[in-house]
């Protein structure tokens, strides 16, 4: 079983030969007299695999908000898959877009079973209600918790996981829908060693596979950056503090200054490892 379904991408937006999947135009968040993201500009392609970086605050997940279509700018424009935000139905959209994260976590009633986890993101739901499932969705749903080695846990209650077993549901539920953008808002966190690099491994196959969404992955270590992701993107308070092909960003130079700490990045084959300057 793939993950990843789709043989023939409906083309978004084209922006000369390239297709955007994602541009956010000078895109502003303002909450109160706090602004939270300021005048972001930043293009997603479709053959691009990015990673958002940046200090806690530095408004990442509200980022990844804006781009899964759950949070509209204060000013800027969001088109998203080829739809303006504001100007398009967000429920036809949302089964577009894979996203897992926190937030949307916490949504999941923990007396909800596993298998209705990733049931009911084929309809952009949370909590299981009175819709009725086709055979084929029961299917797609355990062919994806088999990719994510957590198919025997099916029949469990959501609430009983362990940390590590709740974010590889989660991604298995983000998949679901079969999105054309992937966005999981730092799907390492709370993982042992072993189950982040299982992660690091699965994300690096869905990375390299053609058939797979566009991804954008947050995360706060770029030990977690799996092979293949092509971009980086560095955010410091609520702005873009750099920008690119991972190999320019992820630097010493440009971490230092998104983190405000002297750093030192290492990349040891495809892989990056960061530590204090000494
Ligand atoms: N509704 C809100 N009202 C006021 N401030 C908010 C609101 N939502 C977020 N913020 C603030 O915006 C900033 C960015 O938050 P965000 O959650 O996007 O950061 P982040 O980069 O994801 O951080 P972390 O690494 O801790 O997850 C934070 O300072 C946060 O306190
Ligand atoms: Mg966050």
């Amino acid at each position: 079983m793939r993950a990843c379904n789709q043989n023939v991408r409906p083309a978004p937006v084209s922006v000369g030969l390239m297709s955007s999947v994602l541009e956010l135009q000078d895109v502003t968040v303002r909450r109160g007299t706090t602004t939270i993201l300021d005048s972001i500009t930043w293009t997603v392609n479709d053959d691009e695999r990015w990673v958002v970086l940046g200090r806690n605050g530095a408004g990442k997940t509200t980022l990844i908000q804006v781009a899964a279509g759950r949070l509209h700018p204060s000013s800027g424009t969001a088109t998203i898959l080829g739809a303006r935000l504001g100007r398009v139905d967000v429920f036809e959209l949302r089964p577009r877009i894979g996203l897992a994260s926190a937030a949307l976590a916490d949504r999941i009633p923990p007396g909800e079973t596993v298998l209705d986890v990733v049931l009911t993101a084929a309809y952009s739901q949370t909590g299981r209600w009175r819709e009725r499932y086709e055979t084929l969705d029961h299917d797609r749903a355990h062919a994806l918790l088999n990719v994510f080695d957590v198919d025997h846990l099916a029949g469990r209650l959501f609430g009983t996981l362990s940390e590590g077993e709740r974010k590889r549901v989660q991604i298995a539920r983000s998949l679901m829908t079969d999105p054309e953008i992937l966005l999981l808002d730092e799907p390492g966190a709370g993982l042992d060693l072993g189950a982040r690099e299982e992660l690091v491994g699965a994300l690096a196959e869905l990375a390299g596979d053609p058939r797979c969404p566009v991804l954008v992955l947050v995360t706060h270590h770029v030990e977690e950056i799996p092979p293949g992701f092509t971009h980086a993107l560095l955010l410091k308070d609520g702005r873009v503090s750099a920008a690119g092909p991972v190999t320019e960003v992820i630097r010493s130079e440009q971490l230092s200054e998104a983190f405000g700490l002297a750093l030192e990045v290492e990349r040891r084959d495809d892989r990056f490892a960061a530590r204090a300057s000494r």
